[in-house]
């Protein structure tokens, strides 16, 4: 089944070209060179640039493909969860084709396309995967930390997410105040690897507690209080210190609840997404993780599979049209920027 997959829920503009769950053309237009001086994602421009970049991003992904959009089966557009006036352009230019071309559409859950990017296989259909459920899946963006149980494909139980801030957030938000432009995550990275992590001491969020939720807007702020009145020399002095600190202090939350809920949902499979999964330091300590737990782990196996990318959100179309999930009412389709799993 050939598939045209749209994904714009935040700064990149997606297209991706798949037979079933194999990927024949994908492109990613990302966005982030027009927000570094703004620290941040702002929706209207991100609006702007999705109408402008929507359709050339599309023809190029036919054309890797080497497909007309006559030969698209079925459409699939993630409906949500993501920023509003960024959703509405891949929702309604989906909804455009698919009644201008007579094709059927499906949407998606942004969230699910994270879980599902583990099932992206390139054209040649590698790499295979033979997966015990269920599955306990952390995923961690800007946008979303949550743990999720995956009973199978389509059945999805939350267990734990964040009450504040996500985890490349509150990365963002850290590197932010350092100066070090957006998207903070792969700055905070590199400066970390030369630096010490144990430079600062940060609070552990909700530590002691048996909840599986997560929240770190109080350790952005501890971070922001502990370097307030410090002089430009010493922050910069200290940048890789900093980044390393604070960094850490993420990375043992994010570990510490999912290692909480592994022992008390006793999944077969354990399994990490998101834009954050990027970072091969929280990459290592995952797999680490799961070799103490003696349990798989999935991860995706290409770097552009963990940040936002139209060929997740193809497969978890596929599935869910295996499923016989398909907009009924077509027209009516609106975004739904809080869309729930
Ligand atoms: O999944 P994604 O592309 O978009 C959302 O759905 O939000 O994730 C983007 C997030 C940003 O917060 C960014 O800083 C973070 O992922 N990120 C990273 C790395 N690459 C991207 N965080 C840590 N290390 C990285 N290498
Ligand atoms: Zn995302």
């Amino acid at each position: 089944m050939l598939i045209l997959a749209i994904e714009t829920s935040c700064d990149d503009t997606c297209a991706a070209v798949l037979d079933n769950d194999r990927v024949l053309g994908n492109v990613i237009s990302s966005q982030t060179n027009l927000y570094k001086e703004w620290g941040g994602v702002v929706p209207d421009i991100a609006k702007r640039a999705h109408q402008k970049r929507i359709g050339p991003v599309i023809n190029r992904a036919l054309k890797k493909a080497k497909k007309k959009i006559e030969d698209i089966e079925i459409i699939v557009v993630t409906q949500g969860p993501g920023l509003a006036p960024a959703l509405g352009v891949g929702v309604n230019f989906a909804k455009e084709l698919a009644i201008k071309y007579d094709k059927k559409l499906v949407a998606v859950n942004h969230i699910e396309g994270h879980i599902l990017s583990n099932w992206v296989k390139n054209m040649y259909g590698k790499p295979t995967r033979k997966v015990e459920y269920p599955v306990l899946s952390l995923t961690v963006s800007g946008g979303h930390t949550k743990i999720i149980l995956v009973n199978e494909i389509g059945n999805y139980e939350v267990v734990g997410e964040t009450l504040d801030d996500a985890g490349g957030e509150a990365l963002d938000k850290a590197a932010k105040l350092l100066g070090l432009g957006y998207p903070g995550g792969p700055v905070m990275e590199i400066l970390a690897k030369k630096g010490n992590s144990q430079y600062l001491d940060l609070p552990k969020p909700l530590a002691d507690k048996k909840i599986l939720d997560y929240s770190f807007s109080g350790l952005k702020t501890s971070f922001y209080y502990k370097i307030k009145n410090w002089p430009r020399e010493k922050v910069n002095k200290h940048l890789a210190d900093l980044a390393a600190s604070f960094q850490n202090a993420v990375f043992e939350t994010l570990l510490r609840k999912y290692k909480l809920a592994i022992e008390k949902y006793q999944p077969k499979t354990l399994l990490a997404a998101g834009g954050v999964m990027a970072n091969q330091e929280l990459r290592k300590r995952l797999q680490k993780l799961a070799r103490e737990e003696k349990l798989p782990i999935l991860m995706p196996v290409k770097k552009w599979l963990n940040t936002d990318n139209a060929a997740m959100i193809g497969v978890a179309g596929y599935f869910k049209a295996m499923r016989g999930e398909f907009v009924v009412n077509i027209e009516k389709l609106d975004r739904d920027p809080r869309l729930q799993i």
